[in-house]
């Protein structure tokens, strides 16, 4: 089946993700996955920072059976009941006052530049619509978001870029003072980035930002589509940093699985959309947002802000044990259960296949491996991980 499944895929699928690593798989449980040919893997990687709860999680599976029993989908031409409690729930547990939902990552980071822009519109002020993003930034595959994502080998293709987006390198403070100009309508910022390896920018760095911001009547916005909903250990990653964004943009474990993406905003700015400038057909659609509604209920239930914090403590300590014994191991950082580990001369590409041949399912960019459990994880899980990435090491 395995064969047959890579042959088809090669016949129909698009080829954008190359060959993807050989296991079709079929179900899951906790932080487990199964393929159908029966081989068990740990899951240390939740989708791309999606699968918060595991698979399988018994509570949040009966809350989307429940809602696929009574109603998936009607337009927003109408209210539903799941849409409006979650925008009132992710509203009070952030510095948020209004949200609108889309259907991933970069859909909302896109109607976060369409808020910023046109909240300037709106103020007579059309003339400030650039937005300053960071080099090695990711915000997504459509065309703003790729514009706006710092990394040449997303956009070569792409060209002409949507235009607007200017990138300084993070925390640089002197590279970001000269970048801004008077037609700087936002800075948006990932306060950790996430596909580049688990880079985080300093808390002074977000701070001056911050200050800048309000003395020049900028926006700031955080892409928390990797950062938001736990993952750090906070429930955002702007609460590491004390202070609050504008806007901020929500995707991937909001939906524990279920696709979904947010714009969460202050008052001031969120007013700037009014009736028909901007929309969506299945943008918090009854069905994702009970699984939002599920996933910030259990996530509340089962102390998973804090359980995340701890965690990612445990791991961090095992991790830099091994550092001091296996200078292959260059640096770790860990903030929360976001995890990059960075390896010299080339070996994350070998460490990560050999972990996959042994059932651990981890990312890879450059030479720095990605970990990103489900933050149900226990103490026994790490230790196993680190049991085997011992032994893989070891190998090398
Ligand atoms: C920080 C960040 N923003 C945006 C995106 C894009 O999200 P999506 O793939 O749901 O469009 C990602 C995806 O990895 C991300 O990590």
């Amino acid at each position: 089946m395995l064969s047959e499944i890579m042959e088809m895929d090669k016949k129909y699928y698009m080829n954008t993700f190359g060959t993807r690593l050989p296991a079709v798989f079929t179900h899951g449980e906790g932080i487990n996955l199964y393929t159908h040919d029966g081989r068990e893997f740990r899951d240390f990687f939740a989708g791309i920072a999606v699968n918060l709860l595991g698979h399988a999680h018994k509570d949040f599976v009966a809350a989307l059976r429940e809602q696929a029993g009574k109603l998936l989908h009607t337009s927003n031409l109408y209210y539903t009941e799941p849409q409006t409690r979650l925008a009132k729930m992710l509203c009070e547990s952030s510095c948020a006052d209004k949200v609108f939902f889309a259907n991933s990552g970069a859909e909302a980071n896109e109607g976060a530049i369409k808020l910023a822009k046109i909240y300037f519109y709106k103020k007579g002020q059309a003339h400030k619509n650039e937005i300053i993003t960071l080099v090695n930034s990711f915000h997504g595959r459509t065309l703003a978001t790729v514009a706006a994502t710092g990394q040449p080998k997303y956009q070569k293709p792409y060209k002409p870029l949507t235009p607007g987006f200017v990138h300084v390198p993070i925390n640089d403070s002197d590279a970001l003072q000269n970048a801004i100009t008077p037609n700087t309508a936002a800075i948006m910022l990932e306060m950790i980035q996430g596909e580049s390896g688990v880079h985080p920018c300093d808390a002074e760095y977000v701070m001056t930002l911050r200050k800048w911001c309000d003395e020049k009547e900028i926006l700031l916005i955080a892409d928390e589509v990797q950062t938001g909903i736990a993952r750090t250990g906070k429930m955002f990653g702007y609460e590491h940093y004390g202070i609050t964004p504008d806007i901020f943009t929500l995707a991937k474990a909001l939906g524990g699985g279920i696709p979904i993406g947010a714009i969460c905003a202050k008052d001031a700015v969120a007013a700037a959309f009014e009736p028909g400038d901007h929309g969506s057909t299945f943008g918090g659609n009854p069905f994702s947002c009970a699984a939002g509604l599920a996933v910030l209920d259990i996530v509340g239930r089962e102390r998973l802000v804090g359980h995340a914090a701890q965690m990612g403590d445990y791991f961090k300590n095992k991790l830099n044990g091994l550092k001091e014994r296996f200078p292959v191991i260059t640096e770790v950082r860990c903030i929360g259960l976001m995890i990059g580990v960075d390896f010299g001369g080339g070996f994350a590409s070998g460490i990560q296949s050999e972990l996959f041949k042994a059932g651990i399912l981890t990312g890879r960019v450059g030479d720095t491996l990605r970990i990103l459990p489900p933050l149900i994880i226990k103490e026994a899980d790490i230790d196993a991980f680190t049991d085997t990435l011992v032994k893989v090491v070891e190998m090398q």
